[in-house]
């Protein structure tokens, strides 16, 4: 048998997905999810968009410093600061690459740039040659292909070849294409442009039509040997193509694809929650490979077949993608070498005996209330305690509910605001809206509330509840997590957090569109 091609997996979480309204995360918080992906074995990591803020710019640096198996990616708009800030940035990394990009649809062209083609197509070719002096390993997306005309797409890229581009990335920028018609775009690229054979093609589908894994996968059997994905399918508006529904289609059909991976699939479940612990973006339950029910089997008939036999029912198995969790891995007894080492098992390196210190306080506090602790709860115990990119202007000293058949839900909490105890008190419909606003009559922010949703971190009525908080002010969207045995707890915790953020100038609403 013919030895199967490699399929490039270019994960564009942290920069593609931190572009969802509400997911910026801090410097550390990329780095955790970086080595995540480095462990799953993802062959390149873009890690940020260095000259949107100095805050991405510390990211992706700090991401090509932790990161030495997988390339690290920076992105860069198509002129010479941007270019240059991202070399910057990506200096310490072991493989470096610049992806530059450009727009070449005539209504991008038109209305967005305000340039004539020949000017774009020059200033494409000047970026990829400024982008050479930094490394050898060069990305260059033609932004808009998917509505951009081919005879033009095919001049741009023949030309950023020739200036030295070794990956072409074809984006569908605002997923507009259908997979029939995007599969061909891909095999008349590969066979028009003349140099096609000195550069791995790309694509990079975004889901506004819900077809961005379909798009994808149409255009390797049509030649694409990279695909670029962010884990849980996160991005700007709908999204892009998920990770784990590509790598595990290619993996499960290898009857139809003549490419495959390296990628470790058993690192895909706890990735995705650790994208979606960060980001405050839950996980549908019934999201392909990731979502909790993807491996359940509720009715009768199915659930007999599989007692049966496994595969009369199910096409992957559960461990193969990492449904290993809900795993006791430690408990009221175990101590601080146990919980570093299962922290470092995860990936998650502390910095400091003080660091250990504080998370062992919480785990043996949490460990009081809840005799097993999952890895689940280890991470959100981590993300609580990672407050160390911005201040913690405002911290929950109590919280007091009263909740009452045929009563009004009053709260009183008390906080630590900028380091003076204060109390407040308010009613409300129900014991969280009390909550809310009982820290509002102190907070007073002024934020409206987007979004609250809570989830059960593990099973059993013991488990801790984890709770997003989405909080928009001026524009500035942040989301706020808080985890506890208590719902309410995590309420007041997520509302606080989303609070910090708001009030941080770490937090930025789109970081991709500062500056530019
Ligand atoms: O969607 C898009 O076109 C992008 C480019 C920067 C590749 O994200
Ligand atoms: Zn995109």
């Amino acid at each position: 048998m013919a030895a199967k091609d490699r399929l490039i997996i270019f994960d564009t979480t942290l920069r593609d997905g931190e572009q969802s309204p509400g997911a910026s995360m801090t410097r550390d918080e990329k780095v955790r999810i970086a080595k995540a992906l480095e462990r799953m074995r993802v062959d390149v990591i873009e890690a940020g968009f260095p000259i949107a803020s100095p805050g991405d710019f510390e990211a992706v640096q700090a991401v090509a410093e932790a990161v030495r198996e997988s390339t690290v990616c920076g992105l860069a708009r198509a002129v010479d600061r941007d270019i240059d800030r991202a070399g910057e940035a990506l200096k310490p990394a072991e493989r470096r690459r610049i992806h530059t990009f450009i727009a070449t649809s005539p209504i991008h062209m038109r209305h967005k740039l305000r340039m004539e083609p020949d000017q774009v197509l020059a200033q494409a070719v000047h970026a990829v040659r400024r982008a050479r002096r930094y490394t050898d390993d060069v990305e260059f997306s033609p932004e808009d292909a998917g509505r951009s005309e081919t005879d033009f797409l095919c001049r741009v890229i023949e030309a950023v070849i020739e200036a030295g581009a070794t990956t072409i990335n074809i984006p569908d920028t605002v997923g507009y294409n259908i997979p029939r018609q995007f599969g061909a775009l891909i095999a008349t690229l590969i066979e028009r442009v003349p140099n096609a054979d000195r550069a791995v093609f790309s694509v990079h589908c975004h889901n506004d039509l819900g077809l961005a894994v379909a798009n994808s996968l149409e255009a390797v059997l049509n030649g694409a040997r990279q695909v670029e994905c962010t884990i849980n399918g996160l991005g700007e508006r709908a999204g892009n193509a998920a990770l784990e529904e590509i790598v595990m289609a290619v993996r499960t059909r290898q009857d139809v694809f003549p490419c495959d991976t390296d990628l470790d699939t058993t690192q895909i479940v706890p990735t995705s929650r650790l994208v979606s612990t960060i980001t405050g973006f839950p996980v549908q339950p019934n999201k392909a490979i990731v979502g909790a029910n993807a491996f359940a089997h509720e009715s009768g008939i199915h659930q007999d077949g599989v007692l049966k036999s496994r595969e009369t029912y199910e096409i992957m198995r559960a461990e193969d993608v990492g449904w290993t969790a809900n795993r006791i891995v430690l408990g009221k007894h175990s101590g601080r070498n146990a919980l570093r080492t299962r922290l470092r098992e995860l990936g998650i390196e502390l910095h400091s005996e003080a660091e250990l210190n504080e998370i062992f306080a919480r785990f043996k506090a949490l460990a009081d209330k809840k005799h097993e602790i999952y890895d689940e709860d280890l991470q959100a115990l981590v993300s609580e305690a990672a407050v160390e990119d911005y201040e913690e202007h405002y911290r929950l000293v109590a919280l007091h509910v009263c909740s009452e058949t045929g009563e009004t839900p009053h709260a009183r909490v008390t906080l630590s605001l900028a380091s003076e105890e204060r109390i407040g008190e308010a009613d409300g419909s129900g014991p969280v809206d009390a909550t809310f606003k009982a820290i509002e009559t102190l907070a007073e922010s002024g934020a409206t509330l987007k979004l609250y949703s809570v989830n059960a971190i593990t099973s059993g009525t013991d488990a801790q509840g984890e709770v997003t908080v989405r909080l928009e002010k001026g524009g500035r969207i942040v989301n706020g997590q808080g985890a506890d045995t208590d719902i309410v707890i995590a309420s007041a915790k997520a509302y606080l957090n989303a609070l910090n953020k708001l009030v941080s100038p770490v937090f930025r609403a789109h970081p991709q569109m500062e500056h530019l």
